[in-house]
């Protein structure tokens, strides 16, 4: 392993790690515009040079390997004075719009020029080139040329990780520009990566620019609920100016490195899902039909009516729920229920891609197999046909959907409006009604993946924890949670009140999760029993936990 001095610094490093890398392990960040650890090495900016003991010239810390021995000097007189000339010169066309620029607060430049430059400047405002500004590029991208400190970082993603090289540099010298091949719109499903590679405010966010300052989100780790590949997020919220403009609380998602599962990157149908969690449609309260609001008490006092001393329940319970959730639905309603049938939700499985996007479009499927529902995509068509044709029939007493817009999928619609219609009472509980809740008896507000703490588990079998961003709207609330109400009108014994009691007792049970704890799950997920994965080398620099909850 090299050793190397950084600083006066000295550390071991793996061999081959870029000496970009190591100080930034080592607790020194050394100032960067076209590095990113996902994607090639263009040198470009030289915004990370440094000296090392030995050669003449200062040295790109990106582009360089740690050698045993080495000496780096990141902040002495000349390593300052470089990078004070790069800024000036990566100023001399910039039109100064921080003030109106979205980017401000995130924005490399903005940072390096209070630390590194805070110059006056040599250059005349009327000097100063023009250039297109507030180019729509498409998939919500917007580009702004003046900004830009022609990093490539966007036209790498396109070509290496998107791989449809929409992007380019085009033009030479003062007039390089960025733009897509043949000024052709973007057509890339994972486009919303590109304002995240860019290191100023030259590309931006269409759907997020203007709507909240940077500097009033907080961000809060989790996983998104867009499909089961369960990609690593932050969610960016506030919720202290919620007077203004609107009562969004939720702004944006952006991607959040873990090697497992996504790297650095998300899709766009993942990203701007956010949308659905202050969408206008969100069921607040417990309600019937009619739209007569309801208490809680109330609406649990309707269910336990239905539930006769010989009642016939059947359960329809969509993948998307925690494994919490789905817990406390086989703990209280496994010993009621006919039947409790485990789906994907909405129209089911959905388009996908040869990247990260699969066609279950649900977060824990393999949550819910895991746990003993019967819950294989697609293969429990013919049990909800026959729950549905049972209820139709006036064979049941209530029919409990947790989540399912039976309506958007392949099911007679005939069929199920008469089964919702047939069950003696119709329950459905879910954050937005869909078509089946407007047709249920009674409607339940669950609290959306954001408003709950819990955990998913992916495809490949990853448990991973999500976090409670924003308060539950309104009296909505996690599944567990009214169904622990229930067991105890029903006498039976209802679920600890906490999280990690609650996963605790998942653990107990079900040999998939046995020996873990919720507080011994890694930031990065970890394996269930039995799963085989690599182990995590964490990207220094964009890392977040540390290296043993890494490795864990
Ligand atoms: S638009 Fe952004 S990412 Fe692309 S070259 Fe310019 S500064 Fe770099
Ligand atoms: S691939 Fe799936 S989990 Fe990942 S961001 Fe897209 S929708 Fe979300
Ligand atoms: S970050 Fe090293 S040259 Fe740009």
């Amino acid at each position: 392993m090299p050793t190397i001095t950084i600083d006066g610094k000295e550390i071991e490093v793996a061999p081959g790690t870029r000496l970009i890398d190591a100080a930034e392990e080592a607790g020194i960040h050394i100032p960067r515009f076209c590095y990113h650890p996902g994607l090639s090495v263009a040198g470009n900016c030289r915004m990370c040079e440094v000296e090392i003991e030995g050669p003449p010239k200062l040295e790109p810390a990106c582009n360089t390997v740690c050698r045993d021995g080495m000496v780096v000097h990141t902040d002495n007189e000349r390593v300052r004075k470089t990078r004070a000339s790069i800024l000036e010169l990566l100023l001399i066309h910039h039109p100064i719009d921080c003030p109106v620029c979205d980017q401000a607060g995130e924005c490399k430049l903005q940072d390096y020029y209070m630390r590194h430059g805070a110059y006056k400047s040599r250059f005349d405002l009327e000097d100063k080139l023009a250039k297109p500004k507030m180019v729509d590029l498409g998939r919500e991208i917007m580009l702004d040329n003046e900004r830009c400190v022609n990093c490539t970082a966007c036209v790498r993603f396109s070509a290496e990780i998107s791989g449809e090289a929409e992007l380019g540099m085009f033009q030479r010298g003062d007039n390089s520009r960025i733009g897509t091949v043949g000024a052709r719109p973007l057509t890339s499903r994972y486009a919303g990566n590109l304002v995240e590679v860019c290191p100023v405010g030259a590309l931006t966010n269409i759907d997020f620019r203007f709507r909240r300052r940077v500097w009033f989100l907080t961000s809060t780790d989790s996983v998104c609920d867009g499909c089961a590949r369960g990609c690593s997020i932050r969610v960016d919220h506030d919720v202290s100016h919620a007077y203004k403009k609107s009562s969004d609380r939720v702004f944006r998602y952006r991607a959040r490195y873990n090697p497992r599962v996504n790297d650095y990157w998300i899709c766009d149908a993942g990203r701007y899902s956010y949308k659905r969690i202050d969408a206008r449609d969100r069921i607040a309260h417990p309600q019937l039909r009619d739209g007569t609001t309801l208490d809680w008490s109330a609406a649990l006092d309707r269910i336990m009516a239905a539930l006769g001393a010989a009642a016939r329940v059947d359960v329809i319970l969509s993948t998307d729920r925690t494994c919490e959730e789905m817990h406390a639905a086989l703990s209280v309603l496994g010993p009621l229920a006919r039947t409790i049938e485990g789906r994907v939700s909405g129209a089911g499985m959905g388009e996908s891609d040869d990247y990260l996007r699969l066609e279950d479009h649900t977060p824990n499927r393999r949550g819910a197999l895991e746990l003993g529902l019967p819950a294989e995509a697609n293969a429990n068509e013919s049990e909800i046909e026959g729950i549905l044709d049972r209820a139709a029939r006036g064979e049941t007493d209530l029919l409990l959907v947790l989540g399912v817009d039976l309506t958007s999928g392949d099911l007679d619609n005939e069929v199920v409006q008469r089964a919702m219609a047939g069950a003696t009472l119709s329950v459905y509980s879910g954050s937005r009604p869909g078509g089946t809740g407007r047709l249920a008896d009674l409607l339940l507000p669950r609290a959306m993946f954001a408003e709950q703490s819990g955990t998913f588990v992916n495809a490949d079998g990853l448990i991973q924890r999500i976090r409670t961003c924003v308060e539950p709207l309104g009296e909505a609330r996690p599944e567990w949670s009214w169904l622990d109400d229930l067991a105890l009108r029903l006498r039976a014994e209802p679920g600890p009140p906490d999280d990690s009691g609650r996963f605790a007792r998942i653990a107990d049970r079900f040999p998939f999760f046995s020996g873990l704890g919720l507080e011994t799950i890694s930031p990065l997920g970890t394996p269930g029993r039995g799963i085989e994965m690599p182990e995590t080398p964490v990207a220094p620099g964009l890392r977040q936990p540390s290296k043993e909850e890494a490795l864990r």
